[in-house]
């Protein structure tokens, strides 16, 4: 029932639980935790949630419906950039998608079962349709709880992006380092990291690299931060950017020479798996060379912001941390066993101080250059 005035009444742990279909046992455990604390108290002197408890409560029972880990909730429902509204905005489009797509799978389901009763066997290929989302429909909720604007790769950026006014985003995700201060428009073919734009953030088409739905020149310039690898044809998208803009600005890492594995610890000593992902990729030379291009490298600091897979590679523990590793693709990509085999190892060593002594000239490092470069073309 929509109140036209405030909501005067505080309500029972009792009665919430009752309410939202929870247990107090539940609503005891998030208190315990600091995810959702009843403010105030009844007539009574009982613990009471007030208006304000409720819909932040209500803000996480959503979230955690949709299968967010409480960490990742807690991240979410304490960013302060985000409001009640924009919070609604975004678990409606979260939903919506997820109602579409489990609607595809019912057909899907249907259709099989039609077959089977016609005796018709279904392919191997057919089976796994129903589950043939693209990766970032599977890994694009947990993104926002890690993933966020860099300030000083930031700046590097948008220094690269010259004068430009007019600024197109390719491969947009939740809309990291689109400038605040020019005319932003997105591309992001995935609709589950289109939901999860902020309120506010730049209009966004849903569209791939390879093929921009906009006129040549259409734009100063066209930026792509941590996308490249995911197109399945880089080198066209990179010919589309440059077809609709002016400039070129592209956040990517290099994997041209051989000793790019044994730049970073993470994958010399634990997930030399990501060569497999690589090996056929274009390389950062190709890539640089189809635009023309120069490179710059993009020193990490120690306490980069945002968790892309080379982030933490001076807080080795972070790789521990399930949310850490969902929000990037890779540990999706290498297969569980990889990821656990890399874990328990990192795990082992941490514990054992092997980490250490391997890497012990990182502590005083303040940024460190593990390939990752900017291509200004
Ligand atoms: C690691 S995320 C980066 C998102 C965003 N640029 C950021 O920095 O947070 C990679 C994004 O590339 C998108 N992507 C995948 N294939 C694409 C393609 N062919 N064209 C454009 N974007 C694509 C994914 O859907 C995903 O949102």
């Amino acid at each position: 029932m929509l109140h036209g005035r405030g909501v005067e009444e505080n309500l029972t742990v009792g009665r919430v639980a009752e309410l939202a279909g929870v247990t107090v046992r539940t609503l005891h455990h998030y208190d315990d935790i600091g995810l959702v604390r009843p403010s105030a108290r009844t007539g009574a002197g009982y613990r009471a949630y007030a208006a304000g408890d409720v819909e932040r409560l209500r803000e996480v029972l959503a979230y955690r419906r949709l299968g967010f880990a409480l960490r990742e909730i807690a991240d979410l429902v304490d960013d302060p950039a985000t409001d009640t509204v924009a919070h609604l905005l975004r678990l409606r489009g979260l939903l919506l998608e997820q109602r579409d797509r489990a609607a595809a799978m019912v057909t899907a389901i249907d259709r099989e079962l039609e077959a089977r009763a016609m005796g018709i066997e279904t392919t191997p290929e057919d089976q796994l349709k129903v589950f043939g989302a693209q990766l970032y429909e599977v890994i694009g909720s947990a993104y926002p709880a890690t993933r966020r604007t860099e300030p000083r790769i930031a700046a590097q950026i948008w220094d690269a992006l010259g004068d430009a006014r007019t600024v197109l985003n390719v491969g947009a995700g939740t809309g990291s380092y689109e400038p605040p201060d020019r005319d932003v428009t997105a591309v992001e073919p995935s609709a589950v990291m289109r939901a999860q734009r902020p309120a506010g953030a730049a209009p966004c088409v849903a569209a791939r690299a390879e093929s921009l739905p906009f006129e040549d020149r259409s734009f100063d310039a066209a930026m792509a931060f941590s996308t490249v690898h995911h197109w399945q044809d880089p080198i066209a998208g990179l010919r589309e950017m440059q077809r609709v803009a002016r400039r070129v600005v592209v956040f990517t890492h290099d994997t041209t020479d051989s000793g790019w594995r044994h730049r970073f610890w993470l994958t010399r000593d634990y997930l030399p798996d990501v060569a497999r992902l690589v090996a056929g990729r274009p390389s950062l030379d190709e890539l640089a060379d189809a635009i023309g291009a120069r490179t710059q490298p993009v020193p990490i600091p120690w306490d980069c912001a945002d968790g892309f897979l080379e982030a933490h590679w001076r807080r080795p523990e972070a790789y521990l941390e399930q949310h850490v590793r969902r929000a990037v693709s890779v540990w999706t990509r290498v297969g569980p066993k990889a990821e656990q085999r890399a874990v328990d190892s990192l795990r082992d060593d941490l514990s054992s101080g092997r980490w250490t002594d391997r890497n012990h000239h990182l502590t005083d490092l303040d940024t460190a250059e593990l390939g990752l470069r900017l291509l200004v073309g």
